[in-house]
């Protein structure tokens, strides 16, 4: 008897369309081109302009995806939105997707586990499309961290500006106290079409393994901006940063380097697999280093593992989506190659996907 599956049958992408460099955020912070790319592999960022919101590279990665799977809005039954940046503090950017891909109303929900958000995303769509509540579903990660930063209107004209200039003062300073985080990010989205599927081929989601701990939540996070502050943000608050992440980043960097092959690992064997069935490994990209340790804890050939950190920065929930789509679009994933994809993020969130394409 053939089992239900989910089937992906598209994907699509879209990234800020203004090219930050290293060389361009030494300009406003204490960092310089060779640090940035010997600790984390990252040369360059994309950000979009000011007052664009996550939804709006969504919309673009959304249109991409349905084009790529030949599946019109209207056919959609199910919107799932992984954000951690979403355009307001709510509604959330699934709604707001759905009115910009020109989708009739249909559920649309906004998931927030952050960096592990598509992963949790696919086992969601998963969920809904085996237990029949939906046959046709939308994953969209979108993240825009450049209204994270925490930068003056002369630091933003110093960043973009034609002129090689450096900023100095007070401005400097500030920047700088966040020099750890702030080179890491930059503005994308991902998004995927699913689809059920019930022939017996094998192709399809075939496992999710995804946790959660609180006991790790206070070394990524943001400090404000939350019902714990009343008001939500506050002058002082503004005035200190706290409505800028706070990251312990070797922690976190343990962590990821530990979890990520530890569940993949643990998923293939659940699912009576070996490493060595995989195709491909698309690991959450937060750190060139942070890959290159797990790849080599799991002794997977470069051939299997795809990063792109080195163009993007850390996207958040688009990650995932961003990397497979550009090995697809190299010819490195085929019809019927086996799939990892495993992430690591606030939260503590992580997990691993395991998926026949
Ligand atoms: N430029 C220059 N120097 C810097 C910078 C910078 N941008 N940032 C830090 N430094 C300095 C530090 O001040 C320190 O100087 P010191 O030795 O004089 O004190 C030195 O560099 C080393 O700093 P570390 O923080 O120890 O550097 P590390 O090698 O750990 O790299 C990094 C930092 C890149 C942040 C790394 O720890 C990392 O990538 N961690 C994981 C990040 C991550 O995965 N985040 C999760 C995803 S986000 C999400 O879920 C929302």
């Amino acid at each position: 008897m053939s089992e239900t599956r989910s089937l992906l049958i598209g994907s699509g992408t879209a990234a800020g369309p203004i090219v930050i460099e290293n060389h361009r955020l030494a300009r406003i912070m204490d960092t310089n081109d060779q640090w940035i790319r010997e600790r984390s592999g990252i040369e360059q960022r994309y950000f979009v302009p000011r007052g664009v919101g996550a939804s709006e590279l969504g919309i673009q990665a959304a249109n991409a995806a349905l084009e790529d799977a030949g599946v019109a809005p209207s056919e959609l039954d199910y919107i799932v939105c992984a954000t951690m940046t979403p355009d307001h503090y709510f509604p959330g950017s699934g709604t707001l997707i759905q009115e910009g891909i020109g989708s009739p109303p249909v559920p649309a929900l906004d998931i927030r586990q952050q960096c592990a958000g598509f992963a949790y995303g696919m086992q969601m769509v998963d969920a809904l499309i085996r237990s029949g509540v939906a046959k046709t579903v939308l994953l969209v990660g979108c993240d825009v961290h450049s209204c994270l930063m925490p930068f003056s209107d002369e630091s933003w004209d110093v960043l973009l500006g034609d002129e090689d200039r450096k900023l100095d003062g007070e401005d400097f300073e500030w920047n700088s106290r966040f020099r750890h985080l702030l080179v890491l990010f930059g503005d994308a989205a991902g998004a995927f079409v699913f689809r059920r599927h019930d022939q017996d081929d094998g192709r399809g989601i075939i496992g999710c393994e995804l946790y959660g701990e609180g006991a790790n939540s206070s070394i990524l996070h943001v400090p404000g901006m939350g019902s714990k502050s009343s008001p939500i943000i506050s002058k002082s608050q503004l005035e200190s940063g706290d409505w800028v992440p706070y990251m312990e980043g070797r922690q976190v960097f343990k962590l990821a380097v530990t979890r990520m092959p530890e569940v993949t690992r643990s998923l293939l064997t659940s699912c009576d697999y070996e490493l060595d069935d995989l195709e491909l490994l698309i690991m959450h990209q937060a750190n060139l280093r942070i890959c290159e340790a797990a790849q080599k804890q799991l002794a997977l050939p470069d051939e299997k593992v795809h990063n792109n950190i080195q163009r993007y920065g850390n996207t958040t929930s688009a990650t995932l989506p961003l990397a497979f789509h550009e090995a697809r679009e190299q010819g490195r994933v085929d019809e019927g190659d086996l799939v990892a994809f495993t992430a690591l993020g606030a939260g503590l969130h992580w997990g691993a996907v395991l998926l026949r394409v």
